[in-house]
């Protein structure tokens, strides 16, 4: 539900939710005869396009999704952003769009937050400010083509939990649909992968799950990622595996994790194709994402059969540790394994 509230100071930050909510400031720069204007924040919050623009017709659309946390000290951090300009400069290359300037998009990312400062969750309450920027194809083409026009914004809100509740355990189930195709448009973050799991996600959840999981499309037999966010588990033999596929979203979470588990925890990680067939052999399994952050995987529903990983209302050992790392992290209390985490 979109929601237009009056300002920070009547937001109850313990029940945010994951929802729109107008902030003050936004960053908006122009791409025209061939180049980006200098950008700036403007107050309003809509976008002007002609009815021929590219995003609406040929899916010439990507975002990003990254966050900001305030900190016990006051301070504001944000989690790899460079990341996030880097993907979003992939995901430009892929839909054959005008890419924003990594160092632009960083100090644009920067700027917004800090025009919206006062909507930044206040530490202690486990929300945080979520970032969307949004890279747009605005100029006409009716013939099927890329844009000569370009619009990048960035705007902001402040969220809570995604799959309702701070490392509360949901339930999944296999998609009988497709997400992305082999070498289709995955492991861009286009809009379009997530307008085709609109209908899939929503028959899922009228079936009583928290989101679908897709299967590689041309065997059915692998795991490649939820709808919202990755897919990692955790094997009986204390390894972190999580699915090695070009169909899916490089995610940042799942980078950071796959560091965290293996540097941090001292386990073994295995990036590699995970088989529907070895579900029995996971003990804890979860997903994660920039909304996600970690939600524990209760259950998997696969054909009618339902496999039970860990735990319906607490999260494992491996995926409490791997959480606490990363918010410990985010949060500045526990020291990045890298200066430009922060
Ligand atoms: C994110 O985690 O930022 C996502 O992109 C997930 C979703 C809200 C689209």
């Amino acid at each position: 539900m979109s929601e237009q509230n009056t300002g920070p100071e009547n937001l109850n930050w313990d029940d945010l939710g994951f929802s729109y909510r107008k902030t003050d400031y936004r960053y908006i720069s122009h791409f025209k005869n061939g180049s980006w204007d200098e950008g700036q924040l403007v107050e309003d919050n809509t976008l002007e396009l002609n009815e021929a623009a590219t995003a609406l017709h040929y899916g010439q659309a990507a975002f990003e999704g990254l966050k900001a946390f305030r900190t016990k000290g006051g301070d504001i951090n944000i989690f790899r952003p460079n990341e996030n300009a880097k993907r979003l400069r992939q995901s430009a290359e892929r839909l054959l769009m005008a890419p924003f300037p990594e160092e632009r998009f960083i100090q644009a990312v920067k700027e917004v937050v800090k025009a919206n400062e006062d909507w930044i969750p206040p530490y202690g309450h486990g929300a945080s400010l979520y970032i969307r920027p949004l890279l747009i194809g605005s100029g006409d083409k009716i013939g099927v083509g890329p844009a000569d026009e370009y619009i990048f914004t960035v705007f902001v809100m402040p969220v809570g939990s995604y799959f309702g509740g701070s490392l509360k355990p949901a339930h999944f189930v296999i998609s009988d649909f497709d997400r992305a195709a082999p070498k289709g448009t995955g492991a861009a973050k286009a809009a379009g992968n997530y307008g085709s799991s609109l209908m899939p996600a929503s028959k899922a959840k009228e079936a009583g799950y928290s989101d679908a999981i897709y299967l590689d499309p041309s065997q059915h037999e692998k795991i490649e990622e939820i709808g919202s966010s990755n897919f990692f588990a955790v094997t009986k033999d204390n390894t972190f595996v999580t699915p090695d596929s070009p169909s899916i979203l490089p995610g940042i979470t799942r980078q950071s994790l796959m560091q965290l588990a293996e540097e941090e925890l001292g386990l073994k990680v295995e990036h590699r194709e995970v088989y529907v067939n070895e579900f029995d052999s996971f003990t804890e399994a979860g997903s994660c994402g920039t909304a996600a952050v970690i939600t524990p995987i209760a259950s998997i529903t696969h054909n009618d059969k339902k496999h039970d990983f860990y735990s319906d209302t607490e999260a494992g050992p491996v995926t409490q540790k791997l959480y606490d790392l990363l918010i410990g992290i985010q949060l500045g209390e526990i020291e990045a394994p890298a200066e430009d985490w922060i």
